[in-house]
């Protein structure tokens, strides 16, 4: 089938299922790809590197992980960034979503010791890529806490706070003049709810309904730690933008009852509002703080299991967004809970909707990710409707298959159903000013190790030179990129 013919083809059968919206994306409009540093750089011992929360328990035995596989190669970034940046030009991106490894920077976790090999290493890939014209979006933390800080509790020890600071300033000091965008944390519910709450992420910790909003209290803290840092000593001289990038989900109301409207709500603000509201607002969401205050009692806890902020934490917290970065994979329908649960000490139990999926979704390889592109749509317009005008930028969205094949259809379906909603989204008026797709190239998927496939590059997992090849999709990526286009040629309206 030649180039025309294609496109003609996918344009229909996705326009058959919905309609695709064909007016152009803005000419200053921000196209990348996204990667995180413990998915792709491997080099997990090698020059000075310390050891992280995931090197640790991708090492247990038995091994968490479902293929028993490590991040201790992944991609070989760390060795072949320069053929990242090659394939990064061939797409013909305005920026690079990557991600810094702190025990690389800081080996202990402490600043007592910077390494200047990790470093040299990121000055070389933020080089590589403006001698290409790509610039750096850069995630400062993307899971991967050092050992050294988790054996003192980690996330859910406040000490972390500045420490995480710490290493913001070395990481502005030494990258700073070169990085227009940060993150200070990538999808903190998964840090958090996962790492210490339901044994979904590192480091596995089983401490439900405890552990996962201490882990935020600190995550918050630190976060607005790092931007009055940013702004007061390094925002005048350097002029970049500091956010935080959420997993978003929409939650559609199952039926049009009051409870079912009310449970979508709720679980929206247990969700998005549990760190949303405090960096725009100032505190939780008031659902939460009652819902957990309540339960907690009945419990026979002291006091609530969500800590509380001062009324100085709160003035300090409110306002630390620069912009909001956000990463959407897939929608749930949701019905509200008759069960209350009240013996279930859980962040789940707390939230209590009733979240499924539909059957007519199309599926992917990942058990949790249904391609619903209208849900994009919808949870950047609540956004905008809860939060106010806040400049977004989507850090994150793709799909993931086998991997069998580069002729990867169902990734350039998604891409170009979830770009038209999107644009759907800013002609309803949200301020969006840039996507990064995941992923630049197939990468270690945490506990899902190598099965589950989301790159528009194939990398070749069993040669030792980690062969990357382009799929269908990085050729459509291109081409929506080079036309500001979603049909990917020049046909869209101006
Ligand atoms: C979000 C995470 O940020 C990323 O690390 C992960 O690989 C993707 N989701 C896909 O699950």
């Amino acid at each position: 089938m030649n180039k025309e013919m294609w496109f003609i083809c996918v344009v229909f059968s996705t326009s058959l299922a919905t309609s695709i919206n064909v007016s152009k994306f803005p000419k200053d409009f921000m196209f990348g790809t996204s990667t995180a540093s413990y998915q792709i750089e491997g080099a997990w011992n090698e020059d000075g590197k310390g050891e992280n929360i995931w090197d640790k328990v991708t090492h247990r035995v038995p091994s968490p992980v479902i293929d028993n596989s490590t991040g201790d190669i992944a991609c070989d970034s760390y060795h072949k960034y320069k053929e990242d940046v090659a394939m990064l030009k061939y797409l013909g991106v305005t920026h690079y979503r990557f991600s810094l490894s702190w025990s690389r920077i800081l080996p202990t976790g402490f600043n007592n010791k910077i390494n200047s090999l990790g470093i040299a290493y990121y000055k070389n890939l933020i080089k590589e890529l403006r001698a290409n014209n790509i610039e750096p979006l850069v995630t400062i933390f993307h899971w991967d806490t050092p050992q050294p800080l988790e054996n003192l509790g980690g996330w859910t020890n406040e000490l972390i706070t500045d420490r995480y600071a710490d290493y913001a300033k070395v990481v502005f000091e030494n990258f700073g003049d070169h990085v227009k965008y940060w993150l200070t944390f990538n999808e903190p519910k998964q840090t958090c709810n996962g790492g210490y709450g339901n044994m979904q992420r590192a480091p596995l910790v089983d401490s439900p309904g405890i552990g996962e909003y201490l882990c935020t209290h600190n995550v918050l803290k630190a976060h607005a730690k790092a931007w009055h840092l940013y702004d007061k000593q390094f925002r005048t001289t350097q002029k970049g933008k500091v956010g935080i990038t959420m997993d978003t989900v929409w939650l559609e109301p199952d039926t049009n009852s009051s409870k079912d409207v009310d449970a979508s709500e709720r679980g929206q603000q247990f969700v998005h509002g549990w760190y949303a509201r405090p960096l725009t607002l100032g505190d939780y969401p008031e659902i939460m703080k009652k819902v957990i205050a309540e339960r907690s009692t009945l419990q026979g806890f002291s006091q609530s299991r969500l800590p509380q902020f001062t009324k100085d934490e709160i003035t300090y917290l409110k306002g630390t967004l620069d912009y909001l970065g956000l990463n959407y994979y897939t929608t749930f329908m949701v019905r509200d809970s008759n069960d209350e649960k009240i013996d279930d000490i859980s962040y789940e139990a707390d939230a209590n909707i009733n979240a499924y999926q539909k059957e007519e979704w199309p599926k992917s390889t990942t058990p949790w990710l249904r391609v619903v592109p209208w849900g994009l749509r919808k949870i950047l317009n609540w956004i905008k409707i809860t939060y106010g005008d806040i400049p977004i930028l989507i850090t994150e969205n793709g799909v993931s298959d086998d991997g069998s094949s580069t002729e990867d259809d169902t990734r350039v379906d998604y891409y170009q159903q979830h770009l038209s909603s999107l644009k759907d989204a800013m002609d309803d008026g949200v301020n969006v000013f840039g996507f990064t797709a995941w992923s630049l190239m197939d990468n270690y998927e945490w506990l899902q190790g190598y099965s589950e496939h989301f790159g528009l590059y194939r990398v070749d997992f069993s040669s030792s030179n980690r062969t990357r090849t382009p799929k269908k999709s990085a050729k459509y990526l291109k081409n929506v990129i080079q036309y500001r286009c979603v049909l990917g040629n020049s046909t869209c309206d101006k």
